[in-house]
């Protein structure tokens, strides 16, 4: 009597055209797997009442019930280890049995709806249900929310390094890879269903994946549309896929993971992260003007919010921005030449902490340029920032901060006509006077910042940060100073009491 072997199913989930055929070739070449072409064709057809020139003849041949098929076809006995089924999303229809996608292995293929739709509209006039990218996230989103995250693969890989791709995809579906699953022989195959005449033309002359080939074609007008409604179900399924098999798609880490899972507000929505994008359009992209505030949240309040939004509208005022949404949003802006799209709101709420080292304390060099991004020089000394002149050669600023020096028991700082007058600059000269210290405001060389006792750099992201060393010289003592710890705890003091509280949206089935 032969073995009885037990049979595991392997589900591949994908639109048409997705190089799908093109898989389920290379899954037939393996010794441990046999293949299914689509098999729950005929039920979709029968349920849709679709038309295809070769319907009446594929209803006659293929079973289209579809809970027979997925009970005996699909998990039916089998003769090898594996059974790969090509599924095309769309045909998961309603009332099929939930066994479906309850068993066996699933993935996920895609690709970009450029690339598919005019391939499609060849054979059958295409349109946002036939290609059904809407039905692949709602498979991906049925098995996500049964706890069977499936794998995604993009077309493009398979394409771009095959043998990558196809070790990766083993690799997440946890079966060996086998290196004949790289080649097939050209023409028609026995596992190929009735309609290949109409569809499988030129999966037929390949003999393995092929290159991509880089758009050489116009795209059509008359496909706009589907692509338009295609492409964000595609763009979400992308952003699953897992990247180190394509790099292009590479996100960094971030240092926060918790914002991870942000919405971010753009113009008048809030999104995802990875759908929070700005338009090309934009004349932040197109003239790279913009106005910014950073805030900070202390105590679940937002620390001088009215002074940052006064500096924000200023800064707005002095660009001629128009349009400028009200006051209860920080804003990108954009050139008044330029403004045809109006202003993009970007209000990005990311867990910051402060970026400098406020406890062991920071470098700083100075910049020979006397504007414009110092911190390329800063970077390339290895420091934390680096000191801007004025156009006389005094200090002014950091290219994020602005700065203090203490001698002698006196606290001073440049004067606020080179350098941003910095809102946790106020904040500190206020707490200086508080702290009953002697304040002086005025034009110091760089040479007095070199023999300082004490340097802080103040600003809303770093908050109060010591300075330990300026172009190779050490400040003072070499560690953090008296005034400046003294300072930094009324800072913190102050930032405990005082802010504005903002509504924030809580249940919205609340009544
Ligand atoms: C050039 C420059 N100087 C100083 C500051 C510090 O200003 P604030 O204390 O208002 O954050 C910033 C903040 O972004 C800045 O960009």
């Amino acid at each position: 009597m032969a073995e009885e072997i037990e049979t595991e199913v392997i589900h591949s989930w994908s639109a048409p055209r997705s190089l799908s055929t093109s898989l389920m070739y290379s899954f037939a070449q393996r010794d441990d797997t046999e293949v299914l072409d689509e098999p729950l064709y005929a039920h979709y057809l029968k349920v849709t009442g679709v038309d295809r020139p070769y319907r009446e003849e594929l209803l006659s041949k293929m079973e289209s019930d579809g809970n027979k098929v997925v009970n005996n076809v699909i998990y039916g006995p089998g003769g090898k280890k594996y059974r790969y089924c090509k599924h095309i999303a769309k045909q998961r229809l309603p009332g099929l049995s939930g066994e479906l996608t309850k068993k066996g292995k699933h993935f996920i293929l895609i690709r970009n709806p450029l690339d598919i739709l005019q391939s499609f509209d060849k054979v059958v006039p295409s349109s946002f249900h036939e290609l059904g990218l809407g039905d692949l996230v709602s498979v991906y989103s049925e098995l996500c929310a049964a706890g069977n995250r499936p794998p995604i693969i993009d077309a493009a890989e398979l394409q771009e390094d095959p043998e990558a791709a196809l070790r990766g995809l083993c690799e997440d579906l946890d079966i060996p890879f086998q290196a004949s699953m790289l080649k097939w022989e050209a023409g028609p195959k026995s596992v190929d269903g009735i309609w290949a005449p109409w569809w499988y033309k030129s999966v037929h002359k390949s003999t393995g994946f092929s290159r991509a080939i880089n758009y050489p074609h116009a795209f059509p007008r008359s496909l706009y549309e589907v692509l338009e409604q295609s492409l964000p179900f595609y763009n979400m399924l992308r952003c699953h896929a897992r990247q180190k098999r394509f790099p292009k798609l590479a996100k960094p880490s971030l240092p926060v993971p918790a914002n991870e899972k942000i919405l971010v507000w753009v113009d008048d929505e809030l999104l995802p992260r990875d759908s929070a994008t700005v338009s090309v359009f934009d004349s932040v992209v197109q003239g790279g003007d913009s106005v910014w505030e950073g805030l900070r949240i202390y105590n679940g309040k937002v620390f001088k919010l009215e002074e940052h939004l006064d500096r924000l509208f200023d800064s707005a005022k002095a660009l001629a921005f128009n349009n400028v949404p009200t006051r209860d949003y920080v804003t990108s802006g954009m050139s008044p030449g330029f403004n045809l799209y109006g202003c993009t709101l970007i209000v990005l709420a990311e867990w910051k902490p402060p970026v400098y080292d406020n406890t062991g304390g920071i470098t700083l060099v100075t910049a020979t340029t006397r504007r414009n991004s110092p911190n390329i020089e800063g970077n390339n000394a290895n420091a934390d920032d680096a000191i801007m002149l004025d156009k006389d050669g005094y200090v002014s600023e950091t290219n994020a901060t602005n700065i203090f020096l203490v001698k002698k028991g006196i606290v001073m700082t440049p004067h606020a006509d080179y350098c941003l007058p910095g809102i946790t600059r106020a904040t500190v000269m206020d707490l200086v006077k508080k702290e009953n210290l002697v304040l002086e405001e005025r034009r110091i060389s760089l040479s007095e910042f070199h023999t300082a006792d004490e340097v802080w750099t103040t600003g809303t992201m770093g908050e109060l940060s010591p300075v330990l060393k300026i172009d190779g010289r050490v400040v003072g003592d070499g560690i953090v100073g008296p005034i400046t710890k003294r300072l930094q705890n009324s800072f913190k003091k102050l930032t405990e009491g005082l802010g504005e509280t903002r509504a924030v949206h809580h249940d919205r089935d609340q009544s």
